[in-house]
């Protein structure tokens, strides 16, 4: 039989991740033809191909096309069972696939399950060793501290290279956030002025509508420090952070954020502020799980003397919105002198969701023959002059890790420097009480109850 190509192989392919995000973005980018000639979807419930595809359909709640449907594939496996591995690798050499050819495998599990996976798929010869056309995605949260983080690792880099290994963090695939270092470095206006003495404070702001709803598992034992400010937000803050990097390479940019990451530490005079919208409790009775979070942090760097960064994420809020606000220190304005007055402080927002788009908030002369100050705000819309499909960011994400680019994927030297900030933000939160708000509720701080 002639020896066929590329496939792709999702475990935890009946969980909510692959029916919202990973099979979305796969019919996505099927429509400019898909490089994967076979997709196995691989989980624990007892499914065939076309069951699978109902399934994930209902799931998901959208259509998979016909081209798509024929390429993925159903596998029942629950993650420790030997012998459901040896049969997959026995489906996949019946259908004539070229161990040779690129194999990616997507694990959306738990991080305890990582390590076991691996090792069961090259135990049934699945996947090689050092090989780097056998590439690993593996989905965040990779542990559930520093020291997890670390055990985890050490446990896998026996059977994977570090260059096989892609951790994702989708928002490092969205378009705005990719964005951040073109807004800064290509514009002389930003690079003059992004440092302490201009900026007073830079908010990193996701928040959303939405609860735990059925990843309360999950949820419970990660809350929003370690699910959001650990991998998105601390991102986020590293990429506004960070120092001009050397080239525009991989590496290079990821050097850049490891040492501002390094020099990020908690404000001492601003404790962490963490809430639990009320009702979840009534979920998991007793827990002391935070669903919302917001944390002052400093840079030691002399170019960030003075500037407070606070990121701040949380669930059931009154409003779904992403953003890096820079607020810059306001300006005293002396035009004749008989008086001077304060001026607005100019503010630049990148916004990432709902909108995708940059608002610079300045000062301009108040219409009419007087000469009244008054802040306005010059919106640009990215998202509106794109025409067609918007890139998504788990297709932008599974394109990278297919070609091997790197540059979107978090290495581990970064995701150490997070985890560090990670526990020290969950460690001087536990020492203040938890404050339960009103699901729906705009801002969260104004909130009195701590329990
Ligand atoms: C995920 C978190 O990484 O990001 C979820 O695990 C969160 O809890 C989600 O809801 C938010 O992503 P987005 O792209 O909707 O902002």
């Amino acid at each position: 039989m002639e020896s066929r190509g590329a496939l792709l192989c999702i475990f935890g392919a009946t969980g909510d991740l692959a029916a919202k995000k990973i099979l979305p973005a796969l019919q996505q980018w099927s429509k400019d033809n898909i490089p994967f000639e076979r997709i196995w979807c691989l989980g624990r419930r007892p499914l065939d191909g076309p069951g699978y595809h109902a399934f994930v359909e209902a799931k998901g709640n959208f259509r998979l096309n016909e081209g798509l449907k024929k390429a993925i594939d159903y596998h029942r496996l629950t993650f420790d069972d030997a012998a459901a591995y040896h049969s997959l690798a026995a489906r996949i050499v019946a259908e004539g696939f070229d161990p040779a050819a690129k194999r990616l495998f997507f694990l959306a599990v738990k991080p305890e399950d990582v390590v076991p996976i691996i090792d069961q798929l090259q135990a049934a010869g699945l996947f090689a060793t050092g090989n780097p056309e056998h590439r690993l995605l593996l989905e965040k949260p990779f542990g559930e501290s520093l020291e997890s983080a670390a055990a985890i690792q050490q446990r896998l880099l026996p059977l994977a290279a570090e260059e096989q290994m892609y951790r994702i963090d989708h928002y490092l695939g969205k378009e705005m956030i990719r964005n951040i270092l073109t807004i800064r470095f290509a514009n002389r206006i930003f690079t003059e002025s992004w440092h302490g003495g201009a900026i007073e404070t830079v908010e990193v702001i996701s928040i959303e509508t939405s609860g735990v709803e059925e990843r309360l598992e999950y949820y419970d034992r990660a809350g929003a420090v370690n699910d959001m400010v650990q991998s998105h937000l601390l991102q986020m803050a590293a990429l506004v952070a960070m120092d001009t990097p050397q080239t525009l390479e991989p590496e290079s940019i990821r050097r850049a954020k490891i040492d501002v990451l390094k020099q990020m530490r908690l404000d001492s005079l601003h404790p962490p502020v963490i809430g639990q919208y009320a009702g979840y409790a009534a979920q998991v009775p007793g827990s002391t799980t935070e669903t919302f979070v917001e944390a002052t942090l400093r840079i030691d760097a002399p170019q960030w003397q003075g500037t407070r960064f606070v990121v701040r994420t949380g669930k059931k809020l009154g409003e779904k919105r992403t953003e890096i606000r820079l607020h810059f220190r306001p300006t005293r304005l002396c035009l004749n002198c008989s008086e001077t007055l304060e001026a607005a402080p100019n503010q630049l927002v990148i916004e990432v969701f709902p909108q995708e788009g940059v608002q610079l908030r300045f000062n301009s002369k108040t219409p009419g023959y007087g000469y009244g100050v008054e802040p306005v705000t010059a919106d640009y819309c990215h998202s509106c002059r794109m025409i067609g499909n918007k890139p998504e960011a788990y297709v932008k994400l599974l394109k990278d890790a297919w070609s091997g680019d790197k540059t979107l994927f978090a290495g581990f030297a970064e995701l150490q420097a997070q985890w560090r900030i990670a526990d020290e933000i969950q460690a001087a939160a536990r020492e203040h009480g938890l404050v339960v708000y009103p699901p729906g509720v705009w801002d969260m701080r104004e909130q009195g109850g701590a329990t």
